[in-house]
């Protein structure tokens, strides 16, 4: 049976109001096509037969399965490589050169892809950073961490496998230098640059982040735009307890802290520097 279960008013605004509360992601009054449309399959396949029904259960559900699939549907994982390039760029040629490497408390470089979705800028950040420093294994071991609340993305993140379409918009010298072809379709990354990412699940909205060490850069590009101000603020506060006095702080080209912030310094369009 092809019929659409529908969603009334109330329904939306429970779910919304769920949604919000265990993602920060803000639906908005609007997106009650979004959700009916995300969810309709989910819903039909579990049997149930109305968006109450549906609440029940995510509000019953001990075994994280319920929120798992709601999240995989709800978030948007849109990325692509070489996205917002003026970052990279910005990172090969200024930040890098304004890393210490013997000024380094443990001898790592670690930046965190925080809303990695797919993988790919998490692994464009590990292979600039190989491309940069490289040469001094000896000196200092280079780090990512890839974040996402997406269950979905991460499984695709860790197994780094990208279209031949989606690798064309790379440099070719880091597409030759960094991949392999799997097939006509696909190239994978090497495992040089697999072993600088670690990917992990983490939900911004938890209590505390489970880091003792603080990064040189974080990476949190087209996240914030499904957050409201208050959500997004909270946030930016604690990226800042976890970033290196001058560490970088990137956004996404279409987003602002704005100019004032008492954590970061504007530098340039999606591009801020934790202040001392
Ligand atoms: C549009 S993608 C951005 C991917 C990449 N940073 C880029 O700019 O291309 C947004 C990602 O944020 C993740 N996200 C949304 N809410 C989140 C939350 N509460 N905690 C962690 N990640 C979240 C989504 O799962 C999604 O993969």
């Amino acid at each position: 049976m092809n019929e659409i279960i529908s969603i009334t008013k109330v329904e939306y605004d429970k779910l919304s109001s769920f949604v919000y509360n265990q993602f920060g992601i803000n639906l908005g009054d609007k997106k009650q096509a979004l959700v009916t449309g995300r969810l309709n399959k989910l819903l039909k396949q579990s049997g149930f037969n109305s968006f109450s029904e549906y609440y029940s259960y995510l509000n019953t559900d001990t075994t994280g399965k319920a929120l798992d699939d709601l999240i995989n549907r709800i978030s948007t994982n849109h990325t692509y490589f070489n996205r917002e390039n003026s970052h990279f760029e910005f990172l090969k040629n200024v930040a890098f050169g304004e890393i210490n490497l013997n000024g380094l408390a443990d001898k790592s470089i670690r930046f965190w892809s925080a809303g990695c979705s797919y993988g790919e800028e998490p692994y464009t950040l590990a292979m600039l950073l190989l491309e940069h420093f490289g040469h001094y294994s000896d000196k200092v071991k280079l780090k990512v961490l890839a974040t996402d609340i997406s269950q979905n993305a991460l499984i695709r993140a860790a197994r780094g496998v990208f279209s031949a379409d989606n690798t064309s918009k790379l440099p070719v010298m880091l597409k030759n230098k960094y991949f392999i072809k799997k097939n006509k379709e696909e190239y994978e990354v090497i495992p040089k640059v697999k072993e600088i990412v670690t990917v992990k699940r983490l939900n911004f909205m938890r209590e505390t982040f489970p880091f003792k060490k603080k990064f040189h850069c974080i990476f949190c590009r087209n996240v914030m735009i499904y957050f409201d101000p208050p959500t997004r603020d909270r946030l930016i506060t604690r990226f800042a307890q976890f970033m290196e006095i001058n560490a970088y702080f990137f956004i996404g080209l279409s987003e602002s802290i704005g100019r004032t912030n008492k954590y970061f310094r504007f530098i340039q369009p999606g591009v801020y520097q934790k202040i001392g």
